[in-house]
């Protein structure tokens, strides 16, 4: 049995916060924000946390389908800004949307983490444990986002997307492959420093703003280029695949030079690349699937369309999905 995507919505903040929100009291500018990320704008959200980004994509994603909360058998949140450390951040989904038959669990696994769990809820519907899965990619970066540091304050942005995942009604479309990679020795140049077992929350860590993103942008970017390009070639080459099969790159959004660079290594014209990174900025878990509702919202993703899936994030993790799109316009 193969799995598909069989409905898919986005949600974001409405109040958006354009670079020059930032000129005004960091030393940056728009020109340096755009020139070196490609973000123009990013939206954070006021009030509330993640799960309330969640609840009304999903509910759009479900409606979409005719699909009723009961029916939901398994939700799964991919998100590094969970509501709390737990209860889990699914367990509040499934709360708020009445799933009254679902399990679930999150999964943490930072910019990757919506390749990762679409791999496993793909799985889990193959293997026939799950008839529909609701997987939530969700992040409110605002809430771990250091405003004072110009470095990594001007990167991200609060978003969700929900895609319901459901045995897919023709063997030749939908979820075909996937590879992911995890490379714990990236620990050291992408963390939240304190806030976990090995430091908790104490007045000294709020003190050294150490609850907050600590990125090395430097090395990030390199691995992060070689890190998408290599497993999405990677990908084109088990599957026999050439730049003119492919319909869409769907990138994980992190700065619009590190997607350059991937889809220029797999010959892809500029305009088979999904960007949307110079409205939302870096939503981490949520990148994917809001391209993903963007683009089928539009009508520019059509029944057989082949895409690449790629991402790069914390950990290091990172990935490639090969995906047959099998709805309709
Ligand atoms: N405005 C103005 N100047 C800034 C700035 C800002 N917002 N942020 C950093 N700078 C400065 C630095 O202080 C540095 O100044 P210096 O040369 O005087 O020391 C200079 O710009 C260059 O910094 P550098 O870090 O080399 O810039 P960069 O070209 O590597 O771009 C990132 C920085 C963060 C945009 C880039 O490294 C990046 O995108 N990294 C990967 C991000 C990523 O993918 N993260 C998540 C994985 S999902």
């Amino acid at each position: 049995m193969r799995a598909t995507i069989t409905s898919i919505a986005h949600w974001v903040p409405e109040d958006v916060y354009p670079n020059s929100f930032f000129e005004k009291y960091l030393d940056t500018s728009h020109e340096w924000i755009f020139t070196r990320t490609g973000i123009s704008e990013r939206r954070f959200l006021k009030e509330g946390g993640t799960s309330d980004m969640i609840v009304p994509a999903a509910k759009e994603c479900m409606a979409k389908r005719g699909v009723k909360p009961e029916e939901i058998d398994c939700v799964i949140v991919a998100t590094v800004t969970p509501d709390h450390f737990f209860p889990s951040t699914a367990a509040i989904v499934q709360r708020k949307l009445g799933l009254k038959n679902a399990w679930g669990y999150d999964i943490s696994a930072a910019c990757s983490s919506f390749l990762f769990s679409l791999t496993t809820a793909v799985k889990l519907v193959e293997s026939g444990a799950c008839k529909k899965v609701l997987l939530c990619g969700a992040d409110k970066m605002s809430s771990i986002m250091d405003f004072q540091d110009r470095a990594t304050a001007v990167l991200f942005g609060d978003g969700a997307g929900c895609a319901l995942i459901e045995a897919s009604n023709d063997e030749s479309m939908g979820f075909i492959d996937s590879i992911l990679h995890i490379d714990g020795e990236g620990e050291p140049y992408l963390h939240m420093k304190a806030g976990g077992s090995v430091k908790p929350a104490s007045e000294e860590t709020v003190r050294n703003r150490e609850h907050y993103i600590f990125q090395d942008g430097q090395n990030v970017f390199k691995a992060a280029v070689k890190g998408m390009a290599d497993v999405s070639l990677e990908m084109m080459e088990k599957h026999n695949l050439t730049a003119d099969d492919i319909a869409w790159l769907v990138p994980h959004q992190a700065n619009l030079r590190i997607i350059s660079a991937t889809s220029d290594r797999m010959r892809l014209d500029p305009s088979k690349v999904m960007i949307n990174i110079d409205k939302y900025g870096n939503t981490t878990a949520a990148t994917i699937p809001i391209c993903l509702s963007e683009w089928h919202k539009a009508g520019k993703l059509h029944k057989g369309d082949k895409l690449i899936l790629s991402s790069f994030g914390a950990g290091y993790t990172w990935g490639a999905i090969y995906f047959v799109w099998n709805m309709n316009d």
